[in-house]
């Protein structure tokens, strides 16, 4: 089995930003917002919303035109990507959409409970997993909405690559080298299950492509 590598936490890199910034991530984004709204059942859902390492903030936009009555927070530790999010939106989206700079933990958010908190490509870049476990008990209370996605490490090197060739052939080079990069920092299931067991949180994991991992459920 291939051991975790980790990559640097942040995005910060402005090459790095922009690449991902352009890139067509509308197939796992759109599968992304289905999935949330399956789970939501409620397309007049008003409540506040959370999304946690949003970057450049594409699904926090898909999110609140899926949800009109919605209010989100939207979360990211690299000024690079905030920046970008805040200047390429729709400026009318911004009366409900709140773009922060701050790392978590150690950044406090503007509300103690939220709904509904999602986040996406977020869990492989933390060096400590359970930021993201702990964030989530944190800001959560009984009935939010738990929605996350996030690569799967393959189990050899040679599987990472053949995921590269398939879906990022096409792509920059810097864009290709971090996607295997990150293929490489994601967890196994096992890992993202022993993790959840760890923190108490009684979520479903389930692997809904050859690349990606849902974990949901509704708090308690
Ligand atoms: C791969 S991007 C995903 C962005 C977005 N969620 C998406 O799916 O397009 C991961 C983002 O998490 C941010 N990040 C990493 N660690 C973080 C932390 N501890 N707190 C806040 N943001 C963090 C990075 O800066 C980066 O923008």
């Amino acid at each position: 089995m291939m051991l975790r590598v980790l990559e640097p936490e942040l995005m910060e890199d402005a090459g790095q930003v922009f690449a991902y910034a352009q890139a067509d991530f509308n197939r796992p984004h759109s599968e992304f917002i289905r999935r949330i709204k399956t789970l939501v059942k409620n397309p007049d859902f008003n409540g506040k919303a959370l999304d946690l390492g949003c970057g450049p903030g594409d699904i926090s936009c898909r999110f609140i035109k899926a949800f009109p009555s919605a209010t989100l927070d939207a979360i990211d530790g690299s000024r690079l990507m905030i920046d970008f999010a805040s200047n390429t939106i729709d400026k009318k989206l911004l009366e409900r959409l709140n773009f922060i700079h701050g790392k978590i933990p150690e950044t406090s958010l503007p509300n103690n409970a939220y709904e509904i908190i999602f986040s996406n490509s977020l869990l492989h870049h933390l060096p400590d997993p359970q930021v993201l476990w702990h964030t989530i008990k944190q800001y959560s209370k009984s009935g939010t909405y738990i929605a996350i996605m996030d690569l799967v490490r393959p189990g050899r090197t040679y599987l990472a690559k053949t995921l590269v060739d398939m879906y990022a052939s096409s792509e920059p080079e810097v864009l290709q080298q971090d996607f295997y990069n990150s293929l490489l920092a994601a967890f196994s299931l096992e890992e993202i299950t022993n993790q959840l067991a760890e923190a108490d949180l009684p979520l479903s994991v389930e692997k809904v492509s050859d690349r990606h991992v849902f974990i949901s459920g509704v708090i308690a």
